[in-house]
């Protein structure tokens, strides 16, 4: 039924070795489970094609996050029942489907209560594909959509004091971007919620992630997704990388929307 879906799925999901500082989400088991996405997902998954808003059909959609990061989302979603989501490239919508059906499932009326940004989606790349593909699933209540780039909208998310549960970051792939939205996002998340990085082997990402390992481990700690990713990393084929948000523990006091990651002084952690 998936088949080419499946073709585009990488067996290698990123995490640590078990260790009792890491997080962890239960039994992440990403290929065993019954596939429950939505209609219009799996259509997308099995055909491989879509349709934009104008009619325009995609016969090829090779952005798609892999079906592994698609069940994860499903299954952190099932497991943390996040109340605010938030994530950066939308695409062609699959990701952005799967953060609307749970959000749906999770049994509230819908408030936008999921935020999608990405600049290309209005223009010939995608046509609009990924939102119309959420207004044809009818869940277009639980969508707040910004045709923009993550560099400009999320400083605003944060000056007006919105935070989020769990953020899926999979926007543009450059070093500089990624930095850029890793940073805010660290800010935008409530205490105890997760940051997943998709493509995280990609050496733009993956030069990130070592930042925040060498440097943020008083603000984000890694969560395990178990030993086959911990192998998946050892291979240097690691796809996703989460951190979870630690309550603020600094000199001022408790945690504001504005308060830093960590104080102005701190060692540079080499990376
Ligand atoms: C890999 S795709 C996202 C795939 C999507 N998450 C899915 O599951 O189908 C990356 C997306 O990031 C978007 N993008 C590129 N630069 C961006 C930026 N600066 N801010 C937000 N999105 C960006 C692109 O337009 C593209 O749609």
């Amino acid at each position: 039924m998936l088949a080419q879906g499946l073709r585009k799925t990488r067996v290698s999901i990123g995490g640590l070795a078990q260790d009792p500082n890491v997080g962890y989400l239960s039994h992440f088991n990403p290929l065993g489970d019954a596939m429950d996405f939505p209609p219009i997902l799996q259509e997308m998954l099995s055909e491989n094609q879509t349709i934009g808003r104008s009619g325009k059909i995609f016969r090829d959609l090779p952005s798609n996050s892999t079906v592994n990061n698609l069940k994860f989302i499903q299954q952190t979603m099932r497991e943390r029942r996040p109340l605010r989501t938030l994530e950066i490239g939308l695409a062609f919508g699959a990701s952005t489907l799967v953060f609307c059906t749970e959000n749906k499932k999770l049994g509230h009326a819908g408030e936008k209560q999921h935020t999608a940004i990405d600049p290309y989606q209005p223009y010939s790349p995608y046509d609009e594909a990924g939102v119309y593909a959420v207004e044809r699933a009818k869940l277009a209540d639980y969508l707040d959509y910004r045709p923009e780039f993550s560099e400009f909208v999320l400083p605003r998310l944060l000056e007006s004091h919105q935070r989020y549960d769990f953020i899926y970051i999979d926007g543009s792939h450059l070093f500089e971007n990624v930095f850029i939205d890793t940073f805010y996002c660290a800010r935008l998340l409530n205490d105890g919620g997760w940051m997943a990085l998709d493509d995280s082997s990609d050496p733009h990402v993956a030069k990130v992630i070592e930042f925040m390992r060498a440097n943020l481990a008083g603000a984000v700690k890694e969560i395990s997704l178990g030993a086959k990713s911990a192998l998946a990393g050892f291979v240097g084929r690691r796809q996703l990388t989460v951190f979870e948000r630690l309550p603020y523990d600094g000199p001022h006091g408790p945690r504001k929307w504005d308060t830093p990651l960590r104080v102005w002084d701190s060692k540079f952690g080499k990376f």
